[in-house]
């Protein structure tokens, strides 16, 4: 089927308020792949039941019937409607059997099946299955499936589906098969199939009721040394989950296949995860420290999804957050359980309002279950992800930890083998929890970040009072909005003693609310959202010297940190005001001080706290957005910071820099330290600060500080600049993944050159938009760097449009991910919002955009 667009066929809404149950269902389903590169064909054999009187529609995209039967004779009797096969059927219950070929090899859309690299695989969710097979592709119709793999086996030695291997064997013509048998129920976006040449690293876990699984981690055979990390985090996930949530693995095999080209993370697929290898391949070598976490929380999150997603999976796709939402907010939690939980909490804040804030507060803004789409790929997005993790948390901080289990197991035990609703989870948690919920239903329909103003009064007796009010601004469609209910961890201190005062949970409910916070005698400093509590932006009218003193002495790490943070940020905005920054710029000079020289703080935490909030964080903050005085603003007090701490930086920067390799949290903190002191001493242009950098990029062991180094680099005139990058490449320009990072680090640099570095990049031969990393690297780097993005009169909006453009041909779902950053045109000046939104009106003009891309440029327009 054509999914192209043109300006005169939009592509059709489809929402939430209309969703039907389905016609038809299918309990079994046996499909066989005779498999190849450049044609595979799919035979399927669906047991179909009528549930109403209507026709059966199977959804197909860009397939073509080479032959149908109904009960076992050919039939000439159906026709095609949109892409759908669909046939009028004389009883309740038929066994439909269709036959399709595909070309692998020339799906550049890495959805349904294709090629990467040697091996073929499958990407179904959301709607992929549908471009393998005709089929009710829709997550309320469970199935139990069966699948023959047969390909040559040279070529294709392994063959892998979901399930348990029922039956392999050795065909005529140098071909082999494979039968895989999956006896759980589950929605066609969960199938998934692998061919390939591939090296398995096995392991085994198991259970708590004593049943062994076998583990695989599939990669091709020189990769395989470096699964062994994504191996030990499946095996802590797996206990984790049964410890923390009483859920245990429900099947004999569980499989890992990495694979280069994939347009996200990673997918759940049941029994058969496949992930993008950049969430699977570590070494020390070649990955950061961050890489491993990102590894750790990725392979959790995955495997978490065999409960929260597989066992329960969703009605439609509107309820997208009941799985997304809620096993974020799981593998959260394991992620912090397995380090600092006050670093991992500041990271995934960082997150939220690096990517969620500004998305919540623009074009594409939509509630956590939206209430329509064009195209289902673009809600996967960090509102339905992270934002809905910020809900279930809000849920949890509410009951507390022992009634939100009581919460989630029955939500697990009323719904196991059910496609369920974000609904049925509150239902669940409020009956499980025991707690009303009616109210914070609304956060689940409305977008929009709430923010806080909170200020404190002092009353007659020495009663410290705190008036909270709340508002919403107005989002796409939603002009007006209600108060939700908003939970504020909140604490007082005195500012005498230093002592903490009260602690205790807030709920504000209404629109406004005054609330007793207790008797405090002397001046008093409030602390409020602490561990960030609730997904607001805060507005607390607090004084500069308040901040410091929390900066110094609050005992919630992350409140610290938002000191911290809150102090650079009002020096930051001050400067681009009025060119000058006030007492905030020497208090938060003085806080990263202290913070150094404070050896109960871990290096982690001090290395999150001295960051400085990120060029567009602080234009989120601005009126109209001036990337160039945010940028100037922004080295002007990383020059300060690192000028007034300059031993302490090259302290930190030394510190430990001659111990091998080791991959404990100390040893990682220590990195992270490291890498900001470098940048630090690079801002304050500290005499040797280049030499030292190219001396940390030379004598490195690890990849955590030869690329902090590079990156320290980047940005600088220094000749070391040019060594480390040329030396970077002919070290790693063999692994895929490191490559990435070389073009990341160009796209995301400050230097006044980057769009001509960024336009000569991709013209490299070894840039291509046909892998997602790669272009998201380049392409995607680019568009977050907000000083090259919006230098030079349009050139970048420009370039990026075009490259969207190019991409859209050959994979729509990561060309429209790239849109994000021009919707924002209306935060810019005129001139600036003028050329944006020309890119934007261009793009939609273009004949033939994919619904993806269609949908996005035209939203962010409006
Ligand atoms: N369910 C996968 C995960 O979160 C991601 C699937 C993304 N699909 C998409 N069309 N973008 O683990
Ligand atoms: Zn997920």
């Amino acid at each position: 089927m054509d999914t192209r667009t043109s300006p005169a066929a939009p592509p059709k809404t489809i929402r939430r308020e209309d969703y039907r149950q389905p016609d038809w269902i299918v309990p079994d389903v046996a499909l066989d792949f005779d498999l190849g590169a450049e044609r595979t064909v799919v035979r399927a054999r669906l047991e179909v039941r009528r549930q109403a009187p209507a026709p059966l529609v199977l959804d197909g995209d860009g397939l073509v019937p080479v032959a149908v039967r109904v009960d076992g004779q050919a039939t000439e009797a159906w026709r095609l409607d949109g892409g759908a096969l669909v046939l009028d059927l004389p009883g309740d219950a038929h066994v439909v059997e269709t036959e399709v070929a595909l070309s692998p090899q020339t799906n550049t859309q890495l959805m349904g099946l294709y090629a990467s690299g040697g091996l073929l695989c499958t990407q179904c969710e959301a709607e992929g299955f549908r471009r393998i097979t005709f089929f009710p592709d829709r997550p309320d119709v469970l199935s139990r499936y069966r699948v023959r793999l047969v390909a040559d086996k040279a070529r294709y030695p392994v063959l892998l589906s979901n399930g348990d291997l029922v039956g392999s064997g050795d065909l005529d013509d140098g071909r082999h098969f494979a039968e895989w048998h999956d006896p759980f129920p589950k929605p066609s976006y969960l199938f998934a199939a692998v061919a390939g040449d591939l090296a398995e690293r096995r392991d085994s876990f198991t259970t708590a009721s004593g049943r062994t699984v076998q583990l695989g981690i599939w990669t091709r055979a020189e990769d395989r040394p470096r699964t062994a990390h994504a191996m030990e985090s499946l095996k802590l996930s797996m206990a984790w989950d049964e410890r923390v949530y009483g859920r245990e693995y429900d099947l004999g095999i569980f499989n890992i296949v990495a694979v280069n080209d994939f347009n996200f993370g990673a997918m759940e697929n049941k029994g058969l995860n496949i992930f993008n290898t950049r969430y699977i391949l570590a070494d020390p070598d070649e990955a950061t420290d961050s890489d491993y976490d990102g590894i750790a929380a990725v392979v959790a999150h995955e495997y978490f999804h065999n409960w929260s997603g597989n066992r329960v999976t969703c009605r439609d796709w509107f309820q997208l957050s009941l799985k997304e939402g809620f096993t974020v907010f799981r593998d959260q939690g394991f992620s912090a359980d397995l380090g600092s939980p006050a670093v991992r909490r500041i990271e995934d804040v960082r997150a939220l309002r690096a990517t969620q804030f500004p998305e919540d507060a623009g074009p594409l803004a939509h509630p956590v279950r939206p209430e329509s789409y064009m195209e289902i790929s673009n809600f996967y997005t960090a509102t339905i992800y992270n934002k809905g993790a910020e809900l279930i948390r809000m849920i949890h901080t509410l009951v507390g930890p022992g009634r939100f289990r009581q919460g989630s197991d029955l939500y697990f035990e009323r719904h196991d083998g059910e496609a369920a609703t974000c609904e049925d989870f509150v239902v669940a948690m409020e009956v499980g929890a025991q707690v009303d919920l009616t109210a914070f239903r609304r956060w689940y329909g409305q977008a929009g970040t709430p923010r806080v103003e909170a200020r404190i009064a002092r009353v007659e007796d020495g009663t410290v009072s705190l008036a909270l009010r709340q508002s919403t601004p107005p989002t796409p469609g939603q002009p007006d909005k209600s108060p939700v209910p908003i939970p504020l961890r909140t604490a007082l201190f005195d500012r005498a003693s230093g002592a903490r005062l009260a602690e205790q949970l807030v709920l504000l409910e209404d629109a406004e609310a005054t609330v007793a916070l207790g008797r405090a005698p002397g001046d008093v400093a409030l602390s409020i959202n602490r561990g960030f509590s609730a997904p607001i932006v805060l507005v607390a009218d607090r004084a500069t010297d308040e901040l410091a003193f929390l900066a110094a002495h609050d005992d919630d790490p992350f409140a610290r940190y938002e000191a911290v943070q809150g102090l650079m940020l009002e020096a930051l905005v001050d400067r681009v005001a009025s060119g000058d920054a006030g007492g905030a710029a020497d208090a938060a000079v003085d806080a990263v001080g202290a913070m150094l020289a404070d050896p109960a703080l871990d290096d982690a935490f001090v290395a999150e706290a001295a960051l400085l909030p990120s060029e567009s964080f602080i234009g989120d903050q601005m009126l109209v957005v001036e990337p160039l005085a945010i940028h100037d603003a922004r080295e002007w007090l990383r020059a300060r910071i690192g000028r007034a701490h300059l031993a302490a930086w090259r302290e930190r920067q030394e510190r430990g820099a001659n111990q091998p390799f080791a991959y404990t949290p100390e040893a990682k903190g220590r990195r992270r330290l490291r890498g900001v002191a470098l940048a630090y001493l690079l801002a304050a242009r500290d005499t040797d600060a280049a030499a030292r950098a190219l001396d940390q990029f030379q004598r490195a062991d690890n990849m955590t500080d030869r690329f902090s180094a590079l990156s320290a680099l980047v940005g600088s005139d220094a000749a070391e600049r040019e060594t480390a990058l040329d030396a970077f490449r002919v070290r790693h320009g063999g692994s895929p993944l490191v490559l990435d990072k070389w073009f990341g680090v160009q796209a995301g640099s400050s230097r006044s050159d980057t769009l001509e570095t960024v336009v000569r990049l991709s013209r490299d031969p070894d840039f291509t938009l046909a892998n997602p990393n790669r272009a998201r690297a380049l392409i995607g780097g680019f568009g977050a760097n907000q000083l090259a993005l919006h230098d030079d009169g349009g050139a970048g909006y420009r370039f990026l449009a075009d490259q969207i453009l190019q991409l859209d041909r050959l994979n729509p779902q990561t060309a429209a991910r790239l849109v994000p950053p021009l919707g924002r045109w209306r935060r810019f000046g005129e001139a600036r919002a003028a050329a944006m939104r020309a890119q934007l009106e261009r793009m939609l003009r273009t004949p033939g955009l994919s619904r993806d891309l269609y949908e996005q440029v035209f939203r962010s327009i409006d």
